[in-house]
């Protein structure tokens, strides 16, 4: 199945704000670890609708932020749903997985104090929408029908999330734009190593699988 064709400068604009792109190697081991690459999708629908859920904790009182996070945890959790709906059909009994390297190194860079908080959360949740918008489009020539078609679906929509959180940046924080650039780079720059170093592990977001020994 192809890339869907949803708003091609949509996914022009994703890939070029994800600068590195996911390695081959990383897409054949997806391809050939289907139940663990579902069950860890699942934990990150989950994992995204309590990030959302954590804006309406952290800054009730931005009640544009909070009324939009409060229907994008409730799409996440959708996502969720049908994410173990699909593990269910392929007979693969849910389990959590360990976290991947990625957002715990992410989380790491969020700096503390306000705005600088609220900037990198913003930030850092529109560079993790965008990968997997990303590894969506990736995935979706080299999986079976039925995934791909689904995967499809998502893309359409965390392309949707990727844009609000970086408008969210720009509208919420009171940052200037130039700063608001530069720390999108700063951020891009570790992220994008998260992608394209070895990785040990294999994730959702992880990072290029290992050689194989000889
Ligand atoms: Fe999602
Ligand atoms: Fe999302």
């Amino acid at each position: 199945m192809a890339v869907p064709d949803l708003t091609p400068a949509k996914i022009v604009a994703i890939l070029a704000f994800c600068e590195t792109r996911t390695p081959q190697a990383w897409v054949e081991q997806a391809c050939a670890r289907v139940p663990e690459l579902l069950l860890d999708h699942a934990n990150c629908e989950l994992k995204a609708a309590s990030t959302a859920i954590g804006f309406l904790y952290r800054y009730p009182e931005r009640s544009r932020l909070a009324e939009r996070m409060s229907r994008l945890a409730r799409e996440e959790l959708r996502h969720f749903e049908q994410v173990k709906k699909l593990l269910q059909e392929c007979g693969v009994p849910y389990a959590r997985l360990s976290a991947s390297r990625y957002a715990a190194t992410l989380r790491q860079a969020v700096r503390p104090g306000e705005p600088d908080r609220l900037l990198d959360t913003l930030i850092t949740g529109a560079i993790i929408e965008a990968r997997s918008c990303e590894r969506f489009a990736a995935l979706i020539p080299h999986l079976p029908t039925e995934l791909a078609g689904f995967y499809a679906g998502l893309l359409a929509s965390e392309a949707r999330h990727f844009e609000e959180y970086l408008g969210f940046a720009k509208s919420e924080t009171g940052v200037d734009d130039r700063t608001i650039a530069d720390r999108i780079a700063e951020l891009k720059s570790i992220e994008s190593a998260l992608i394209t170093d070895p990785d040990p592990q294999f994730r959702f977001h992880s990072g290029a699988p290992f050689p194989e020994l000889p």
